[in-house]
C-alpha cells in the first residue's frame, strides 16, 4: 500500500517520527540510511529534534567507487547532512567496503538491522540494486547503469564525472531488515513506485521484492 502524503515537509516529519520512535526505544538501534535528494528533508527534520544518536549504529546502503573525502562521495553527503550535526560517533557509521564479505560479516555481528530507510530508482532501484539484481544478491560491486549515472550527474555536474561503479548492499542483505521505509518523491517516481507495490514481484522491477517482506511502509509525495 502506497501512502499518498500532501507535501515534501509531511513526508519528512512522518518518516522522522519512525526513526525517533525507533531511537527512543531502543537506543542501541541498528539502521540503514539512504542518500539522494528523497532523504535530504528527512535529515534536516532529525537534526531539528537533538535526538541522542550515541548509541545507535548506522550502515549506507551504498557508496560509489571513489575517494571518500570527495565532496560527491556517501560519506561526504553523510557527513554534511547528518552526522556532523548529531552527536553519533564516526566510528558507528558504515558504508559498504571491500572485502563485501567482511563487510556482510560485519553487519551479521550485530545481529540484524532494526529499520531501514529506502530510496527507489526511477528504473526501480533500490541503493544500487539495477534491474535484473538478484532477489538472493549480498552486498557486492555494481556497474551503474546509464539511466542511474544519468539521474545521479544533476550531483556531479555532468554524466562523465560520475563514478561508473559502485559497492551497493544486495537485496538479499537489504530485506533481512526488521522493518522497511521506501520515501519516494516527485511525479517521475510514481509510475514506478506503483509497478514496484503493485505489479508482478520481479528482478527487472527491484523495488518489487519488497512486497516479500512483512514490515514494509511505503511513502510517497508529488
Ligand atoms: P533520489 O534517489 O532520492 O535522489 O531520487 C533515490 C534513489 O536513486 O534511490
Amino acid at each position: 500500500m502506497i501512502n499518498i502524503l500532501n507535501s515534501y515537509k509531511e513526508l519528512s516529519s512522518i518518516v522522522a517520527d519512525i526513526v525517533e520512535k525507533q531511537l527512543r526505544k531502543q537506543p542501541l538501534s541498528k539502521l540503514i540510511l539512504p542518500t539522494g535528494s528523497t532523504p535530504l528533508g528527512l535529515y534536516d527534520e532529525l537534526v531539528k529534534r537533538k535526538l541522542d544518536w550515541s548509541h545507535t549504529i548506522t550502515f549506507n546502503l551504498d557508496e560509489y567507487l571513489m575517494n571518500h573525502d570527495h565532496p560527491y562521495s556517501y560519506h561526504s553527503y553523510m557527513k554534511k547532512n547528518l552526522f556532523d550535526r548529531t552527536n553519533i560517533y564516526p566510528n558507528n557509521c558504515n558504508f559498504p567496503f571491500r572485502p563485501t564479505l567482511s563487510f556482510e560479516d560485519k553487519m551479521y555481528t550485530y545481529r540484524g538491522i532494526d529499520l531501514c530507510i529506502l530510496g527507489i530508482g526511477s528504473n526501480g532501484h533500490i541503493a544500487f540494486n539495477e534491474p535484473g539484481s538478484s532477489f538472493k544478491s549480498r552486498t557486492r560491486v555494481v556497474d551503474l547503469t546509464e539511466q542511474t549515472i544519468q539521474d545521479n550527474s544533476r550531483f556531479f555536474g555532468s554524466a562523465e564525472d560520475v563514478p561508473k561503479q559502485a559497492i551497493t548492499m544486495g537485496l538479499g542483505t537489504i530485506m533481512e531488515s526488521k522493518k522497511i521505509i521506501l520515501m519516494a518523491n516527485g511525479k517521475h517516481k510514481l509510475n514506478i513506485l506503483k509497478v514496484a507495490m503493485n505489479g508482478k514481484v520481479t528482478e527487472d522491477v527491484p523495488a518489487s521484492i519488497l512486497q516479500k517482506h512483512n514490515d514494509v511502509e511505503v511513502f510517497y509525495c508529488d
